[in-house]
């Protein structure tokens, strides 16, 4: 890497060493080195699919087998995925940094989560369970497909055209305008409301930094290019390093997962 990458990689280091209050706000980028594929690029699910008949309201209710048995492929995707060190690089950070951090993510994977990150905001609900289209009931058995109230059951994600869970949405708008520094990992930030909370949290007079190989904002966003898997270790774990006397969460050194993709 040149000097220039090493020198925003140490400005990076010492921003969120300093920092009082730090927030991450992922999307499918922190995810593709786990095996799961982003929504656009060259190899990105709306590459093969479209949105308007897979991910929104009317095409459930048009064709809802189609809509149900394209998720079950990515639920099984997801289910065979397992973090990857730059999840378990930001987990064991989270875990040990005091700084409030907490993680907004628009991934609808739980693999933050399962990577260990104790505070998750999923603005884009998640895959792993379902939801009554009609009554909003939830299950976590995925075979069953009809709910007592006669609605059929759904992905708990969001689609295009509905609204955004109120609770997280507010909750993250609390968050961004209460942090100092913002991280932005592996999204394309085009689609909203989600992608306003980076634009909020520049309004608000926060650093932001973001890592993608690819980057997508406008200055004064510093930009780290390279992917998640390389990136994060890098950033977080010094940092952790230095604050956790007791050393890394089991199972979250990212020296310990060489071979997790
Ligand atoms: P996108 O697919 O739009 O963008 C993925 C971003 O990740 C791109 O900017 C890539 O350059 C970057 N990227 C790729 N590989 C990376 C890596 N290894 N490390 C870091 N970055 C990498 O995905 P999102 O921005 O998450 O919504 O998409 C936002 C929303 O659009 C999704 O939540 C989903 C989708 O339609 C719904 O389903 C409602």
């Amino acid at each position: 890497m040149n000097q220039e990458h090493e020198s925003i990689v140490t400005q990076a280091i010492s921003w969120i060493e300093e920092s009082r209050r730090v927030v991450v706000f992922t999307g499918a980028g922190m995810s593709t080195e786990s095996g799961l594929p982003t929504f656009r690029g060259q190899d990105g699910l709306w590459q093969g699919y479209h949105p308007q008949q897979l991910a929104t309201a009317e095409a459930f209710e048009r064709s809802p087998e189609v809509v149900r048995s394209w998720y079950r492929w990515r639920r099984d995707l997801v289910e065979k995925a397992q973090p990857h060190p730059g999840h378990l690089a930001l987990a064991n950070w989270c875990l040990h940094s005091n700084q409030n951090s907490c993680v907004i993510t628009q991934n609808v994977d739980g693999l933050h989560q399962r990577s260990g990150c104790p505070d998750v905001i999923e603005l884009h609900g998640s895959i792993l369970h379902d939801r009554c289209h009609r009554c909003g009931h939830t299950s976590t058995d995925l075979d069953v497909i009809t709910c007592r109230c006669g609605g059929g059951f759904r992905p708990a994600v969001v689609w295009f055209g509905e609204r955004m869970p109120e609770p997280e949405m507010i909750r993250s708008q609390q968050v961004i305008d209460s942090c100092e520094l913002l991280i932005v990992i592996g999204t394309s930030a085009v689609v909203h409301p989600a992608a306003g909370l980076i634009f909020r949290a520049l309004d608000m007079g926060a650093s932001v930094i973001e890592v993608n190989p690819d980057p997508v904002l406008p200055a004064p966003v510093v930009r780290i290019l390279g992917t998640a898997i390389d990136v994060l270790p890098r950033i977080f774990r010094i940092c952790s390093m230095e604050e956790d006397a007791g050393g890394p969460v089991a199972g979250a050194n990212p020296d310990e997962e060489e071979g997790v993709q």
